[in-house]
């Protein structure tokens, strides 16, 4: 298989959630430019909706006029989050503050999710919140006036700590979460960037009471978790290159890449100039002979939605992979231990579940069988990388969820292979 092209893969999720949501907080136009317009995001968009702040279709060029967070209105319709854990968590942080109930709904697979997890602070603030009694969906959040908190969360959650700050933020009091390790930290970069006081130490960050959060301007950046699944093809095509320009290098996001060198993979970042407050470059990937390596916990946090990469990767590569301290994938979009060892089992290729991980054997045998997704979009591309090699036979139960995040990636993937 020969790759090659230059593929500026769409705008970082994570951002284009923080993106709308700070818009209807803020007071004022905030124009973003180069939005993800996924499923995910369009649920985003429609929960502010529903909330009072018009969000006009979701184009390369969008201007959003906020009239601060006691601007918002009481929801006369449920909060549909569709999927998207990243929507409901930072949402009912917002809705925390608001002085009146939402509730928030969602499908399946997002009904399964915890939410204590962000009930616990959000209710130590003085929200209420009820949550299903299996902890997930459907949950009411009846927000009014917050105290300040100082929160030690459990899990290293980029979601929880970012419903405190937003809770923070929309009620103008102090927060401080401790978290046991870092997060993805677009939260209080936007925080600072819209003139929040934001201290930051080690694992932990104090957003001092904020005012009037002015308009925000960003052109948000291509998602590195988007560019992982052509870089893995490039890695294990047999020649040419694939080149990724615009993508978001904050540290706290490429933990996939650095994991990627440590398998012997010709990977480069070549970072360029700032933009929409994060730091972007391009991605150069290349043909690689791969083997295996030892993820631990403190590896998970920067890489936690490419560890299915990673493990398909590893049924490629010299030697056993293990993957421990991730068992936070058992609580994504599925419990993506158990559907990334069954998924690779039912291709041939032996791998075992641990508790906290997997571990992972990789030969060169060609990759035959039934893929079940459980309409996890992370788990379809995965394996769509898998199914792109040349010997294998891989059928893919559902390749229409990836537009919860990467709408295209077919399409892409089909432009990257020259031959
Ligand atoms: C996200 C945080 C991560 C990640 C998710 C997006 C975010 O979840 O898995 O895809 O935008 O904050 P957790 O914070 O629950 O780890």
């Amino acid at each position: 298989m020969q790759v090659g092209g230059v593929i500026r893969v769409p705008g970082d999720k994570s951002l284009s959630h923080r993106a709308l949501i700070f818009a209807a907080l803020a007071e004022g136009a905030s124009r973003i430019r180069d939005i993800l317009p996924s499923a995910d995001v369009h649920s985003t968009a429609s929960v502010l909706g529903a909330l009072g702040v018009p969000i006009p279709p979701l184009s390369a060029d969008v201007t959003i006029v906020g009239r601060g967070a006691r601007g918002l209105t009481a929801p006369v319709v449920d909060l549909d989050c569709g999927n998207s854990g990243t929507t409901t968590r930072l949402v009912a942080g917002v809705a925390a503050a608001l002085p009146f109930a939402s509730r928030f709904v969602g499908d399946a697979s997002l009904s399964r999710r915890p939410m204590r997890r962000i009930a616990q602070p959000l209710r130590e603030m003085g929200a209420t919140v009820d949550v299903a009694p299996a902890d997930g969906l459907p949950m009411t959040v009846r927000g009014g006036h917050l105290r300040s908190i100082e929160w030690r969360s459990e899990t290293a959650s980029a979601q929880v700590k970012s419903a405190i700050l937003l809770a923070g933020a929309a009620s103008g009091v102090a927060v401080t979460v401790h978290e046991p390790a870092r997060s993805r930290n677009h939260t209080e970069r936007i925080l600072a960037a819209l003139g929040a006081t934001v201290e930051v130490r080690g694992t932990s960050v104090r957003l001092a009471p904020a005012g009037r959060l002015a308009p925000l301007h960003m052109r948000v950046p291509a998602d590195p978790s988007s560019a992982a699944f052509l870089s893995a093809l490039a890695v294990l095509a047999a020649e040419g290159e694939i080149a990724l320009p615009d993508v978001c290098l904050n540290p706290t996001r490429t933990g996939f890449y650095t994991a990627l060198s440590r398998m012997g993979a010709n990977v480069t970042l070549d970072p360029g100039e700032a933009q929409g407050g994060e730091p972007v470059g391009t991605i150069v990937a290349r043909p690689s002979e791969l083997a295996a390596i030892e993820l631990g916990r403190d590896d998970v946090p920067a890489m936690i939605d490419e560890l299915p990469l990673v493990a398909c990767l590893a049924s490629r590569a010299r030697g056993v992979t293990t993957i421990r301290g991730a068992e936070e994938l058992r609580v994504k979009e599925s419990d993506r231990i158990a559907t990334v060892v069954a998924n690779l089992r039912a291709l041939g290729v032996n791998a075992d579940e641990l508790p906290d991980g997997m571990c992972i054997e990789g030969s060169d045998r060609p990759l035959r069988g039934r893929v079940v997704t459980h309409g996890d979009h992370r788990i379809a591309m995965a394996f769509g990388i898998l199914r792109a090699l040349p010997n294998s036979a891989i059928d893919i139960d559902d390749t229409a969820c990836v537009a919860v995040s990467y709408p295209q990636f077919w399409d892409d993937i089909a432009r990257a292979i020259v031959s």
